[in-house]
C-alpha cells in the first residue's frame, strides 16, 4: 500500500492549473505566476533538501530570507522557492547536480 501525504498547501481559491513544470523529473500541474514553493507544497511535494544531512525542506520563512526552501536549475542555478514565480518549462531538482548521485 502507498501512502500519499497530505499537501503541506491547501489552496483557499482554487484555480485550474494552466502550465507543467518538472521536480527531481516528476510532472507538476502548477498555475503561472503563483510561487513555485505553492506550486511543490501544493502538490504534496516538498522544496530542496539540507545540504547537511540530505532530508526535505519545506520552506520557513516564505519571504527569501532563510534559504530553507532552496531549490537547483538543471543548470546549477541555485533558486529560493518562495521568491520565484511558476513559468512553463521549470525544470527543477531538490539537489546541486553534483549531489543527486549521493542520495
Ligand atoms: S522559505 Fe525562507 S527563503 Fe524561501
Amino acid at each position: 500500500m502507498t501512502i500519499t501525504p497530505a499537501p503541506l498547501f491547501h489552496r483557499l481559491c482554487p484555480r485550474q492549473p494552466d502550465t507543467i513544470i518538472r521536480f527531481d523529473g516528476r510532472e507538476i500541474e502548477a498555475i503561472s505566476g503563483e510561487s513555485l514553493i505553492t506550486a511543490l507544497l501544493g502538490a504534496g511535494l516538498t522544496t530542496g533538501r539540507s545540504e547537511f544531512d540530505h532530508k526535505p525542506r519545506a520552506g520557513f520563512c516564505l519571504m527569501g530570507a532563510c534559504q530553507d526552501c532552496t531549490v537547483w536549475t538543471r543548470d546549477g542555478r541555485r533558486l529560493r522557492a518562495c521568491t520565484v514565480e511558476v513559468v512553463p518549462g521549470l525544470d527543477l531538482c531538490s539537489l546541486p547536480k553534483q549531489e543527486i548521485t549521493l542520495t
